[in-house]
């Protein structure tokens, strides 16, 4: 693909940073808007733009995607040709205290940026979207054609929101678009909210650890180089438009992902059976045929080799 000048939101972000590092790596010009929000330490949005990001060169715009104005300046700053909208108010849990923050950040952030990408007819846009949309599903793999409309959690609902704006604003506007359905992503600089980050640091810390659903949940974990290749392919390929899962397409079950990351940091994790929390749900599993056929994509870690990257930066990067 030629060099292009490519927005990433939430650039400051787990998934964003590696994306932003990938396309500076492949002689992008990268423009990040983040607003490098307090939802989990800043400091570690600045440690991934500082350290993480220190040997590839892009520009940095500390702008929220909520206010049409102020990113309005950003599209008049740079020629944009492709944009990557990571940002989003993440997390299902925090979606039932805080509704909305998720209204501001996932609802008006992307129709601003689905509004600017049109007045400024950008070449195309990948869009973050969340397994959670396929809600409490009793039948797996998980299909694109899979009931999407329940949504149990109010950042489900919002994710599922985005993807309808976009499919309009394709439609009328003939905008390519494809909205990616990102299955538990995890790696290294990852999210402390996230399950492999909290256990890891109960591990080491010898802290008890929050099971909920008792244990009995299947997630399909997939590994953070897999998701950035997956991007990468969509922002080359640019179909008109597409929906389309990342998962490792291996579920695994949530007591097996505990045993390895005892057997990564060498501890054994004292354990605090719960119940199921509202919005959770029981089992993700992606079927990803269609990534095969439309990006050729396969991901390719295992997830014992991509909790012991986890744990090293972890112990190494992270704490260090
Ligand atoms: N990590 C996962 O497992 C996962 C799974 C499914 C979908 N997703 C989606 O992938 C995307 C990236 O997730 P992540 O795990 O990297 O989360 P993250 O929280 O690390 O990254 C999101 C970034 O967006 C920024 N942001 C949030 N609201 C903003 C706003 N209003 N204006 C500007 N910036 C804002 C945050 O500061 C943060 O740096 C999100 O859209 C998320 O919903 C993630």
């Amino acid at each position: 693909m030629q060099p292009s000048t490519i927005l990433v939101t939430g650039g400051a972000g787990f998934i964003g940073s590696h994306l932003v590092k990938r396309l500076a790596r492949e002689g992008h010009n990268v423009v990040i808007v983040d607003n490098f929000n307090d939802y989990y330490e800043p400091a570690l949005k600045e440690a991934r733009i500082n350290t993480f990001l220190k040997d590839v060169t892009f520009n940095v715009e500390r702008v929220d995607i909520a206010d049409y104005d102020a990113l309005k300046n950003v599209f008049e700053k740079y020629a944009i040709d492709y944009i990557s909208h990571q940002a989003a108010q993440a997390g299902v849990r925090y979606s039932i205290d805080a509704p909305l923050v998720y209204g501001q950040s996932n609802l008006i952030g992307t129709l601003n940026i689905l509004q600017l990408a049109r007045e400024f007819e950008v070449r195309g846009i990948t869009l973050a979207s969340s397994s959670s949309v396929y809600g409490d599903a009793q039948t797996f793999p998980l299909k694109e054609s899979h009931m999407s409309d329940e949504p149990i959690s109010l950042y489900a609902a919002t994710k599922r929101s985005t993807e309808l704006l976009a499919h309009a604003y394709h439609h009328l506007y003939n905008i390519p678009i494809t909205c990616l359905r990102y299955f538990t992503v995890y790696g290294p600089w990852g999210r402390p909210d996230m399950a492999i980050f909290k256990f890891t640091k109960a591990a080491l810390e010898g802290t008890p650890i929050d099971i909920y659903g008792h244990g009995e949940m299947g997630r399909d974990f997939t590994y953070i180089d897999d998701i950035i290749d997956g991007i990468t392919r969509a922002i080359e390929k640019n179909p008109a438009w597409e929906i389309i899962n990342l998962g490792c397409g291996k579920p695994e079950r949530l007591m097996n992902f505990i045993s390895s990351i005892e057997t990564h940091t060498n501890k054994t994790i004292e354990k605090n059976m719960l119940p199921m929390q509202p919005g959770d749900v029981k089992e993700t599993w992606a079927d990803i045929s269609h990534a095969q056929d439309v990006l050729g994509w396969n991901p390719v870690t295992r997830l014992d080799e991509g909790i012991k990257q986890f744990v090293n930066w972890y112990e190494n990067g992270y704490q260090a």
